[in-house]
């Protein structure tokens, strides 16, 4: 008796997990028609994101829910991640690398294992963050040409994407690298979360958009996992 229950109950869970799946699916896909978005060859921008401000509360909410939620540790499982990601890339012995929207910094840790100089900024890295400082990747505080590399994942939340690619080429040596990790765009079947103000047909397209805008050559691109592709892209 207790076995058939079981299995009802784990088929009810699963009928409900993928009507909900379905539901979502749709109701992004009516969205992304919608005219909450507009489309450019090689990226598309939420038309609701509003003013700076409302944008910038929007971006920090995430990390005031997850501070009420007591959610503010690292986690080891992406620093594996990060690790995996990083431990390829052709930067020089004990690189200098600013991390861009880094969070709690799960991403500078990496660096800073695989023997680099790390820190991070975020609109709001939350509470003791030792890995990343308060900053906004639309005016950076560091100085011009002062750091090997930048990294980050977070171009799909961005408010102005011409003023983060002047100030990460402002900021870059020359010949410094920006590592570019971009999710599948929506042709390669992925579509993007709430807070996501930026999406793209293909990462490759989006990535060539940026190279062009900030006259950045492109060295390399790879598919570290399964949603997420890697472009290493070099100042001239
Ligand atoms: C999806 S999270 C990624 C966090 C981190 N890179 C990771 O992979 O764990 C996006 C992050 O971008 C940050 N962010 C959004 N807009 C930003 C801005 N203008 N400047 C700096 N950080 C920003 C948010 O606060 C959030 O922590």
């Amino acid at each position: 008796m207790k076995s058939i229950l079981r299995a009802v109950y784990n088929r009810a869970r699963g009928v409900i997990k993928t009507a909900r799946a379905n539901w979502s699916t749709r109701r992004r896909a009516a969205e992304w028609r919608s005219d909450a978005w507009e489309h450019d060859p090689a990226y598309s921008r939420r038309t609701t994101i509003g003013e700076y401000s409302t944008y910038r509360q929007t971006q920090i909410s995430k990390m005031e829910a997850m501070i009420a939620a007591g959610q503010t540790q690292r986690s080891p499982r992406d620093l594996a991640l990060f690790l995996d990601r990083f431990e390829n890339l052709p930067l020089p012995h004990a690189a200098s690398v600013l991390c861009l929207a880094a969070r709690l910094g799960s991403e500078v840790e990496a660096f800073i294992k695989l023997g680099h100089f790390a820190v991070g900024v975020d609109l709001h890295p939350g509470p003791a963050n030792s890995f990343v400082v308060t900053g906004d990747f639309h005016a950076l505080q560091f100085a011009d040409g002062s750091v090997d590399c930048i990294y980050t994942n977070s171009l799909d939340h961005a408010y102005d994407l011409d003023k983060i690619v002047a100030e990460v080429r402002r900021v870059l040596k020359p010949g410094g690298f920006f590592v570019l990790d971009a999710v599948d765009g929506y042709e390669e079947g992925f579509m993007v979360g709430p807070r996501d103000t930026t999406h793209w047909p293909t990462a490759q397209a989006f990535a060539g958009m940026i190279a062009e805008r900030g006259s950045f050559a492109i060295e390399r691109h790879t598919r570290p996992d399964q949603h997420w592709q890697q472009f290493v892209l070099r100042k001239s």
